[in-house]
């Protein structure tokens, strides 16, 4: 894995992929370490962000390394019309890793091909997310004891959530049955579905989430994302599609947990988060050891 990017999910194999939650568990452990001094994070954010920008830095700053960037273009030259390439080429100079998040598909990829340092994908557009595919694949083993063989229903946006496509293509590897929950105009791309068929895997699709509520191990709740839609009407339609209250956590697994990538809007009542069913703040703390496994795995340090 030294100096590779990581663009998409598959760009590691799945045996890649395990060494880094394995490395991360470790990490979990055993936070005392400088093992990135020396090293500069460059972190580029051309759309918001909270968790994903701080758990790199958090990640990075807690082993001792130096972060350069931004949160957003508003005091960059961007501003005066400086192109991606010219961006990218420049920072290259100044870091020894570019995390990028960026809300154009292909623009990591791009990024990845004329950066002189290795770049992580931290969200192109709708496309992929594959570092919160790392921490929901640590998440899902933490919770399960295992990856394979799981009940895993995606409940709200399946067609613009690039979490959920990351995700569903990383679990096609365990034999996982999928249980897909959406209005219809929100579908799962039928190119991620098709991942899932070559695979010979199970999958149910429905507009109802209760449907799913008894059978899944893993409930992954997204938010209906109002900044991919071309108009406010085609928002407010569907945008209170799914929201779970506790008492819908009645009859369920005993060993459910509820994921969800945040941030969230209304998709998850605040009353959830008390039980023990709930998991998604553990999840995003699980993002800083997921992320010091990956940035140590890439400069080849651990
Ligand atoms: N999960 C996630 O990507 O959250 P942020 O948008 O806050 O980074």
């Amino acid at each position: 894995m030294k100096s590779k990017s990581l663009i998409s999910i598959n760009d590691f194999t799945k045996e890649e992929q395990i060494q880094i939650l394995d490395l991360a568990s470790y990490f979990e452990k055993n936070q005392n370490q400088r093992i990135f001094e020396n090293y500069v994070i460059a972190t580029l954010f051309f759309e918001p962000s909270t968790r994903t920008r701080l758990s790199f830095e958090s990640a990075v700053n807690r082993f001792g390394g130096k972060v350069i960037g931004f949160a957003d273009t508003s005091s960059t030259s961007v501003q005066k019309g400086e192109s991606l390439k010219d961006t990218i080429l420049t920072v290259s100079n100044y870091s020894d890793l570019i995390v990028m998040r960026n809300p154009i598909e292909g623009s990591a990829r791009f990024a990845s091909e004329i950066a002189k340092v290795p770049v992580i994908n931290a969200g192109d557009g709708s496309n992929q997310h594959p570092t919160q595919t790392l921490l929901d694949l640590f998440s899902i083993r933490q919770t399960q004891g295992t990856l394979d063989n799981l009940h895993i229903a995606f409940v709200g946006d399946l067609k613009y959530g690039r979490t959920v496509h990351s995700l569903v293509i990383a679990l096609s590897n365990y034999n996982t049955t999928f249980y897909f929950v959406s209005p219809t105009e929100l579908k799962l791309p039928s190119s991620v579905k098709m991942v899932i068929k070559e695979k010979k895997l199970t999958y149910y699709q429905s507009t109802n989430i209760n449907d799913v509520m008894s059978q899944c191990d893993i409930l992954y709740m997204t938010r209906i994302q109002r900044e991919r839609f071309s108009g406010p009407l085609e928002y407010e339609r569907v945008k209170d599609s799914y929201i779970l209250h506790k008492e819908m956590l009645d009859n369920t697994k005993n060993n459910l947990k509820i994921l969800h990538p945040l941030p969230r809007v209304n998709e998850i009542s605040e009353d959830i988060d008390d039980t023990p069913q709930a998991y998604y703040f553990q999840q995003a703390l699980n993002g800083v050891y997921v992320r010091q496994a990956l940035i140590a795995s890439i400069l080849g340090v651990k």
